[in-house]
């Protein structure tokens, strides 16, 4: 099954044809197009929803355009048409919506509607890119694995932090809905607060890596640290989360040596996503443990987790790091997993849909 997937939840314009075998299989990735509005949205310092809207409508065309003929598919090749319809900026997600829409009535094709959040966490369901395969060739590829359930997923964004439990596929054509939620942010996101305290540090949008490219200036890892940020709700067991304490610390702060705060501001997220996950693992022993979302690109999380879960018997999977961000390869996952065909006339845009809503 060949499926063209659309994104537009918020600054990225983004289509992908992805092809589907087998349940028991990861989707291979036929073709994957991303425009990002980021470079406007650096000289606001973060994104203006109007902005990013007017973006959208431009790419729109030539993004989908060049996702469908770099895989030189023809409207007959595709099965189906999978497209993010939230949550999102209603502006943005209109543009995806209205143009999945438009192609599936002229295309006579149903629509899979997608979760944004769900589907950064199907980043896992992906098989390795063709440009990884190739690398990889020389040194024997391991067999591809694939998430087995029950699982922990944890979504960390510029707008979400989400710890759950997904009992299997979340959206079967029953329309049930396998997917608990454990804890969320109480304020701001791990992404937002990244972004955040990059603009108190005078560092560029999108805060998350700039924040991760200074702290790794930091030269003796052994150094004695001396800025030490608090660590939100860490203590207390609950499976929430709180940034907005530790961006009101790092504005009070006086700024002698940005290094060492950025990598203090690294540590102390990485520190409390990954106690979060550690205390699910162990409450939940799901057999596998799937990270998602533009925060999960973060090499220190990526490692300290890693190292964590070491000695536990769920299996980590984090997506390559250009799956983590937005990308339509992770709809097109999304709606093959969890196949459930919507006449166009019923896709509506859903922008504060929840993770663990049904649609
Ligand atoms: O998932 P995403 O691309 O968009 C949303 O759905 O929000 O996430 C964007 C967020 C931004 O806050 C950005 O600063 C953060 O992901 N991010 C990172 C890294 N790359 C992107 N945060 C930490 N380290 C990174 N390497
Ligand atoms: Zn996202």
């Amino acid at each position: 099954m060949r499926i063209l997937s659309i994104e537009t939840s918020c600054d990225e314009t983004a289509g992908a044809v992805i092809k589907g075998v087998s349940p028991t299989q990861p989707v291979k990735v036929l073709s994957s197009v991303v425009a990002s509005s980021e470079e406007m949205h650096k000289k606001t310092g973060g994104i203006v929803p109007e902005i990013a809207a007017r973006e959208q409508l431009k790419c729109i065309i030539p993004v989908v355009r060049a996702a469908v003929q770099s895989v030189k598919s023809k409207a007959q090749n595709i099965d189906a048409i999978a497209v993010a319809v939230g949550p999102g900026l209603v502006g943005s997600l209109l543009v995806g919506v209205e143009t999945a829409r438009s192609l599936a009535y002229a295309w006579e094709k149903p629509i899979i509607p997608v979760n944004h959040l769900v589907a950064h966490l199907y980043a896992n369901f992906v098989g390795e890119s063709s440009k990884l395969k190739t690398q990889r060739a020389k040194q024997q590829v391991k067999s591809q694995n694939i998430p087995e359930f029950p699982a922990i997923g944890l979504v960390v964004s510029g707008g979400h932090t989400d710890l759950v439990v997904m009992e299997g596929h979340p959206s079967t054509s029953s329309g049930q809905v396998a997917i608990k939620l454990l804890g969320r942010t109480r304020d701001d996101a791990a992404g937002e607060c990244f972004d955040k305290c990059a603009r108190i540090l005078g560092l560029p949008y999108p805060g998350g890596p700039a924040i991760a490219a200074e702290a790794a200036k930091r030269k003796a890892k052994s150094e004695k640290r001396k800025i030490k940020l608090p660590r939100p709700l860490m203590q207390e067991s609950i499976y929430d989360f709180s940034f907005s304490g530790l961006k009101t610390a790092v504005a009070r702060i006086k700024i002698d040596n940005k290094t060492e705060l950025a990598y203090e501001i690294q540590e102390a997220i990485v520190e409390v996503l990954v106690e979060r996950v550690m205390r699910a693992v162990e409450e939940f022993r799901p057999k596998s443990v799937l990270l998602g979302g533009g925060v999960a690109a973060n090499s220190r999380l990526r490692e300290s987790l890693s190292a964590k879960l070491k000695r536990q018997s769920a299996k980590l999977f984090i997506p390559e790091p250009e799956l983590c961000t937005d990308n339509a390869v992770v709809i097109g996952a999304a709606a093959y997993y969890n196949y459930r065909p919507t006449p166009w006339q019923k896709i509506r845009v859903n922008p504060g849909w929840e993770i663990n809503a049904p649609i």
